[in-house]
């Protein structure tokens, strides 16, 4: 299984979810920057695990502009989840779902719930438990491929 868990993040969390997604992930697994993502890292990929932090009630513009030049012919019939990380407010608005719709329609097949992962401010630390939350996640995920 070839598996891409692509990310965004402006103070290294979302990144420190996705390394987590990768190390619990079994086969051919990466972790990816959105920002140097090319259509073609698609290519042969069979599971696609995607994170951004909320930045101002969204994904960040770098996810949904990658988002946005994806067609079908990257997406159609690729396995999929996502995840977001965010501050625990009451309103924080929301990543992970505007970005499982945008993949849903291009035709990916959803895998699991996408999941959020809390920091305790803008520049995180994550919260405790969140990074053993990732793994354990990712062994989820596994067990539905
Ligand atoms: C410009 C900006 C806007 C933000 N807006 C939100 C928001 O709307 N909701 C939220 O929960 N967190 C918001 N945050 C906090 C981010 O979620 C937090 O910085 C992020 O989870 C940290 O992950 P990162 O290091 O991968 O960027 C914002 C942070 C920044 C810098």
């Amino acid at each position: 299984m070839n598996a891409l868990v692509i990310y965004d993040s402006n103070f290294g969390m979302t990144k420190l979810v996705a390394e987590e997604i990768v190390n619990n992930l079994d086969g051919n697994a990466k972790t990816l920057s959105v920002k140097n993502l090319r259509n073609s890292d698609l290519k042969d990929v069979d599971l696609v695990i995607w994170g951004s932090p909320i930045n101002g009630w969204k994904p960040t513009v770098a996810t949904m502009d990658a988002m946005n030049h994806l067609s079908k012919e990257d997406i159609h019939g690729v396995k999929f989840t996502t995840f977001d990380t965010r501050v625990k407010q009451f309103f924080h608005g929301d990543a992970k779902d505007q970005m499982a719709a945008k993949i849903r329609a291009l035709g990916g097949e959803p895998i699991t719930e996408s999941k959020a992962f809390y920091v305790k401010g803008k520049e995180g630390p994550l919260f405790e438990g969140e990074t053993e939350n990732a793994g354990k996640w990712a062994k989820a995920i596994m067990s539905k491929v």
